[in-house]
């Protein structure tokens, strides 16, 4: 996996010294509640040491999911996922679209400061770098947090969609063809 870094921030793999840290984050129903059709928190370490075992398998040297630290300390911030999005209609676990999305966790206290912000748009960079031509975020209606994370990192506004998740979202795409991520500079 690639690391990446932006003026604040080091993306890393994450590893096993992390699982205190997620399970800290995903077992947060303030993190959880707009994740899924049928939202519910991690229960367990070893759920989050699954997690990374699952987030290791999704690494394809352009896929994959981000450990956001602080450049300086190292301290862990969240998680930025680049993914293949599973289609409607679907085995969801089983059978991705085509299509790539973007995602962000943070941690309650890492908000606030633009820092998934800025981890979303040198993801985006590194992903229309590598070849990709569309990226796709969806969001529950009600996130707003998100879809202004959406929106400050330049990606277009397509309104409601049913088309990944069996679930009804706010679909925001960015393309290749005008990869000027609003953020550039970060
Ligand atoms: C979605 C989520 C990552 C957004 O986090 P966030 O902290 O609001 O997003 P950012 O890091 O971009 O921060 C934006 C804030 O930082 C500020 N900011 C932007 N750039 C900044 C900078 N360089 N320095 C300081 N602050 C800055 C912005 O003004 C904004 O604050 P405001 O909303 O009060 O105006 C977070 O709410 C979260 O993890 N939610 C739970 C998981 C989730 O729902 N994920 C999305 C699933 S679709």
């Amino acid at each position: 996996m690639q690391l990446i870094h932006t003026e604040r921030l080091l993306l890393r793999p994450f590893s096993v010294e992390d699982a205190d840290f997620i399970f800290d984050v995903y077992s947060r129903w303030d993190v959880q509640r707009y994740l899924g059709a049928v939202p519910g928190v991690m229960a367990s370490i070893d759920e989050a040491l699954d997690r990374i075992t699952a987030w290791h398998g999704l690494d394809d040297g352009v896929h994959g999911v981000w450990a956001v630290t602080e450049a300086d300390s190292g301290k862990l911030l969240g998680s930025l996922l680049l993914k293949f999005i599973p289609a409607s209609g679907t085995n969801l676990a089983a059978e991705p679209a085509g299509d790539t999305e973007i995602g962000w966790h943070f941690h309650p206290d890492a908000r606030g400061k633009g820092c998934a912000s800025e981890a979303a748009s040198a993801v985006l960079r590194h992903a229309f770098a590598h070849g990709l031509q569309k990226i796709v975020a969806v969001t529950n209606p009600d996130n707003h947090a998100s879809q202004r994370v959406c929106e400050r990192i330049g990606m277009l506004h397509h309104g409601i969609s049913e088309a990944y998740y069996n679930a009804r979202c706010e679909l925001f795409v960015a393309s290749a063809a005008r990869s000027e991520p609003s953020m550039s500079g970060v």
